[in-house]
């Protein structure tokens, strides 16, 4: 069911230098930071010529990341995004098989203007998992 690998999202507290490390260090192409406001980050996606790395920072108050950073103080891998053809779908056949989908089961819509849908870590390895329509 899940295809490709879309990304690896790292959170960061210092989005500036997390970008720099990306760009500077490792020679990669980084996009500019986008506010995303109905998810509480701000994002830079790191190109990569076979998938990409997503750096979150939090924004707002009450950011999704925070307790995350709060225990990982010098960021972290955060969550791992697959490709999935058909995401109502896919959700149907994780909830038979058990899994929990967060946040209602409702797809939203995610950092690249795709509906998305994150499954509970203690049903996947212990790992975040993130699914984007295709
Ligand atoms: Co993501």
């Amino acid at each position: 069911m899940i295809g490709r690998l879309n990304h690896v999202a790292i959170a960061v507290k210092d989005m500036a230098k997390a970008a720099a490390v990306y760009r500077d260090t490792l020679g990669a192409g980084v996009s500019e930071a986008v506010p995303q406001p109905d998810h509480g980050v701000s994002t830079v996606f790191v190109t990569l010529p076979n998938t990409k790395i997503e750096l979150l920072e939090p924004l707002g108050a009450d950011s999704p990341i925070a307790k995350f950073l709060e225990r990982n103080p010098d960021g972290g891998i955060h969550h791992i995004c697959y490709e999935v053809d058909d995401i109502l779908a896919a959700r149907d056949r994780l909830v038979a098989k058990g899994a929990r989908v967060l946040g209602g089961g409702e797809p939203k819509i995610g950092a690249h203007g795709k509906p998305v849908l994150f499954l509970h870590p203690k049903d996947f390895c212990g790992t975040l998992v993130e699914l984007e329509q295709a």
